[in-house]
């Protein structure tokens, strides 16, 4: 393959490098374009074709439904590792030995309190608040709590912020949904497991001992990690766009949230359990809701299917399905959600218009089964799905300052009005 691609512009033609990733992966790199063609830009909605980094952290390749963090497959990571593992992994580019697990375990412990006066902000918020925007708020509100956690140009003052991120934000998702629950904001405890310590936060009763199910922690731990990280997804890239202008981390990570609240990006595991729970209301008519998925005029679309990447089967579906299964018989959970969601999915993929868009299960269409029988709200769905997440932003954001990439700020094609002068009011 030639190293060069050339580009025709007013009659001129212009040489740009190509580069190649370790995948295979090719790309143009054209930072001298307009330098070399007087001005001339691209234009690309949704940057369904534009790559905004390099980036040694996740890959994945849609047409073969290929996920691999720093080059671990998400199936034998998700069958084998522990979030903590996981996350240290994405975040420091190695899986850790037990000495650093156990410290890094030990340093995120020691963060992990989180200044009471949270509490007065959490009260401010209406029962009826949605907990993804409580959520944005409280990790945006860390940062007036942590202000050494802004400005960390060292990489020791970047561990610091990140131990702390990891360490409070189990405490802020607990009382996000406690707080609407009336329950106590308490805290779990440090004898814990990550995952052991962010479920009793979430579910222990003020008057009985919190008994862990380990069926329930095996399961979270394992979503948690199908979460984890996703390369430039539309939350990845607005942590990653919030921090190139230096930011700090709790800030560009409060920016990320919003951007995942969003029912296109990981808001579609609540949508689905509501589309699910609504065919079910509606008899489990699944054709009704498949016509209304084509129809151009209807803005319905099948929540949990669709990727802008995978043009084949998400991998964390396939594993999220099986799991799905699996923890529903441990847990002697029968719903009828499950079957309506196999139902559809098995229309879908046999009806052309699916086929044809290559439109299947993401990883939000099985999802909040799971998340239902270990009884999670449908509300908070999104905020688990960014519990998950939150490593993959925090090594996402650690990579592009350790890399001192530029601020981002994308081009425009302006199509507006051309000049014209001012009209005073009465000749208006
Ligand atoms: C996540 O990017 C990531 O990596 C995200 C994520 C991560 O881990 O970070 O994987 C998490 O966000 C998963 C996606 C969750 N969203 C949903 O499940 C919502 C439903 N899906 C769609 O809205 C859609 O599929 C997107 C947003 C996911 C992708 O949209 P694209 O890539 O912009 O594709 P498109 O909107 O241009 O659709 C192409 C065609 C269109 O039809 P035509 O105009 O060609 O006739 O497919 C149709 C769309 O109308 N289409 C759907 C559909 N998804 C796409 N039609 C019906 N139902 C759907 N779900």
């Amino acid at each position: 393959m030639s190293d060069k691609a050339t580009l025709e512009v007013n009659g001129e033609k212009h040489e740009f490098p190509i580069v190649v990733g370790t995948e295979k992966e090719v790309a143009i790199d054209i930072k001298t374009l307009r330098s070399v063609t007087g001005g001339v830009t691209t234009i690309d909605a949704g940057y369904k074709n534009t790559g905004s980094c390099e980036s040694e952290i996740t890959f994945l390749d849609g047409e073969k439904g290929i996920l691999r963090y720093r080059g671990y497959s998400i199936e034998e990571l998700a069958e084998k590792a522990d979030f903590l593992e996981v996350a240290y992994l994405l975040i420091f580019g190695e899986l850790p030995t037990k000495e650093q697990h156990d410290k890094f375990h030990a340093d995120i412990k020691s963060k992990s309190v989180v200044d009471d006066d949270v509490r007065k902000i959490i009260d401010a918020f209406p029962k009826t608040a949605h907990p993804m925007g409580v959520l944005s708020s409280l990790t945006s509100a860390l940062t007036a709590f942590n202000p050494s956690s802004v400005n960390v140009d060292s990489e020791a003052d970047m561990y610091n912020s990140v131990v702390k991120i990891l360490g409070k934000f189990p405490v802020l998702v607990a009382w996000t949904m406690r707080k609407k629950q009336g329950l106590p904001l308490d805290y779990g405890s440090n004898s814990l497991g990550y995952v052991e310590n962010v479920l009793k936060m979430m579910f222990k009763q003020p008057n009985e001992d919190y008994v862990q199910n380990k069926i329930i922690v095996d399961a979270l731990d394992k979503l948690l990690i199908l979460h984890a990280d996703h390369e430039q997804n539309c939350s990845t890239s607005t942590v990653r766009i919030v921090g190139s202008s230096h930011a700090g981390l709790f800030a560009s990570l409060s920016a990320g949230i919003s951007a995942l609240w969003g029912p296109l990006h990981g808001g579609a595991n609540q949508a689905v359990l509501e589309m699910l729970e609504a065919i079910k209301e509606d008899g489990g008519d699944t054709k009704k809701y498949m016509a209304k998925a084509k129809d151009k005029n209807d803005p319905f679309r099948l929540m949990g299917f669709g990727h802008r990447v995978y043009k084949n089967f998400d991998p964390r579906a396939k594993i999220i399905k099986k799991a799905a299964d699996e923890v529903l018989a441990d847990l002697g959970v029968e719903d009828p959600i499950l079957e309506i969601a196999k139902g559809l999915e098995q229309e879908a993929l046999n009806d052309p218009y699916f086929v044809k868009r290559k439109l299947y299960p993401n990883v939000d269409f099985y999802s909040g089964i799971i998340y239902r029988a270990m009884g999670i709200p449908t509300d908070m769905f999104t905020v688990m799905f960014a519990l998950g997440r939150l490593p993959g932003w925090i090594a996402q954001w650690r990579e592009m300052r350790l890399r001192k990439e530029p601020i981002g700020r994308p081009r425009q094609l302006y199509v507006g009005e051309t000049f014209r002068a001012f009209k005073t009011i009465d000749k208006r």
